[in-house]
């Protein structure tokens, strides 16, 4: 067995037992009580599903197996002292739960980079696709399309003994995110550089590469996509796109139509598709006032003019969260080290002033404060990735390495197909009135 997934396993395999005796000796302990608030809310707070890569506290943000954003800007294996963590070490934390060393990063970027070939009928799938259709349309069609490379599927159909499924479905994970940069990039400079497009280079990291590929072959941009690549890879199991990917793969669909399943979540614009609306809505306002240096007086008009209108404020707002989001904060602790002046910046500042005593005067709002969206665009657009209707591809791409590491776990568990009940809204009413409903 390879190095990695040998690792993987014989640290998931104390998981498995632990999960085994749960479900044997306490199968009926109670351990929470749901509310009909939280069932009208989208279940929030009810605790149902089991996710190890990443824990999310509603005041300190995401811990990633245990570890702060901080924490793992600090500890993670880099590049070069100065630069930001690599995605593969993170990855690798996701995975196995140890923060990796130099040679387990090296390890899994040439394991990567030699999985990464992606088949040429996934760019004739992307061809075929008008220009005019969403990146994430290309994103979420390539990725079905390479279903065809799944061993998981090809085991399947020969009838493997199913205590063997976590190995191929650990494959196709890893055959799926080495490919992910090389179908991002192309669909970038498919749509936005004339189809003019870069091959990869095998000596470079997995963020490095995707840079290259896109064309911003900088240090800077280099940097900027593997603090990117880390920071919005996962945010615990419920939300939609994690929980889509986790949802769609306990029917044994294979890890491609899973995590395609993820990313037409993530295209929604209350979740990943918020961080380019929120460059959308600036851009709108910057229109609207005729100045690209808006004064705080005048961003205040607009968010409640935005609000008056009945719209949200993109990059605002949080489902758990009840804080700044450490994502956010790690984005403007990297502009203020390396950006000095830019008024795209300086507007994402000063929003971050304007915009949560607006909406915590609102009352209803749970979270005034700004989430990851808020600050991801306005970095990316300093480097020169303009093209915002493509940043939530960005995203998905790093989103795999959490939702993936997840489901490989969740075949190693053999967790079983997830079916919560659903009832009529009378059967609510009753239970919370005693009398029967209308409808
Ligand atoms: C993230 C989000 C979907 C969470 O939704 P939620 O869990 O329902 O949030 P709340 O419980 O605080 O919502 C209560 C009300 O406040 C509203 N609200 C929440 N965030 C808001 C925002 N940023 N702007 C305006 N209204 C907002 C909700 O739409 C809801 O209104 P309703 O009662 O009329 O339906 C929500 O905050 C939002 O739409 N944010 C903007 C989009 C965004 O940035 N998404 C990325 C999330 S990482």
């Amino acid at each position: 067995m390879e190095y990695i997934k040998n690792r993987f396993y014989n640290k998931a395999i104390n998981c498995v037992a632990e999960y085994n005796k749960l479900k044997k000796d306490h199968g009926d302990k109670v351990i929470a009580n749901v509310t009909i608030g939280q069932v009208l809310s989208g279940m929030k707070g009810v605790p149902s599903l089991i996710t190890d890569t990443s824990k999310l506290d509603a005041n300190e943000g995401i811990r990633f197996r245990g570890y702060s954003i901080p924490e793992l800007r600090e500890k993670l294996p880099r590049m070069n002292p100065q630069g930001e963590p690599l995605p593969e070490g993170l990855f690798y934390l996701l995975l196995i739960g140890e923060i990796p060393d130099d040679e387990d990063v090296n390890n899994l970027s040439k394991d990567w980079s030699t999985r990464s070939h992606v088949p040429q009928h996934v760019f004739d799938v992307i061809d075929a696709l008008p220009l005019n259709a969403r990146p994430m349309t290309q994103f979420s069609a390539a990725i079905i399309s390479m279903a065809t490379e799944s061993v998981f599927q090809k085991a399947y159909r020969s009838g493997v003994n199913k205590k063997y499924y976590w190995d191929f479905i650990y494959d196709d994970v890893m055959n799926l995110i080495a490919k992910l940069p090389r179908i991002a990039a192309y669909i970038y400079r498919r749509n936005f550089h004339k189809g003019h497009h870069i091959e990869p280079n095998p000596q470079l990291d997995w963020a490095g590469n995707l840079a290259h590929m896109m064309g911003h072959d900088s240090e800077e941009v280099k940097r900027l996509l593997r603090l990117y690549m880390v920071i919005h890879s996962d945010h615990e199991g419920g939300n939609v796109s994690a929980h889509a990917t986790h949802l769609v793969g306990s029917a044994l669909s294979n890890p491609y139509y899973s995590f395609a399943a993820g990313m037409l979540g993530l295209a929604g614009p209350l979740h990943g598709y918020a961080n380019q609306d929120v460059i959308f809505w600036i851009f709108e306002l910057m229109e609207s006032l005729g100045t690209q240096e808006p004064s705080k007086e005048q961003l205040a008009d607009y968010v409640k003019k935005t609000l008056e209108e009945g719209r949200v404020i993109p990059g605002y707002g949080h489902a758990v969260l009840r804080k700044t989001d450490p994502r956010f904060t790690a984005q403007m602790e990297f502009a203020n080290k390396y950006i000095k002046n830019d008024p795209l910046i300086n507007t994402v500042n000063n929003l971050y002033e304007v915009v949560p005593p607006i909406l915590g005067n609102i009352g209803k709002i749970q979270n005034p404060w700004p989430n990851v969206d808020a600050y991801s665009g306005a970095l990316l657009y300093h480097y020169g990735i303009k093209e915002y209707t493509f940043y939530t591809v960005l995203f998905g791409v790093s989103r795999a390495l959490g939702v993936l590491a997840s489901l490989v776990m969740d075949r190693v568990y053999g967790l079983p197909i997830e079916r919560p009940s659903s009832y009529e809204m009378k059967w609510f009413v009753e239970k919370a009135t005693g009398e029967k409903g209308n409808c």
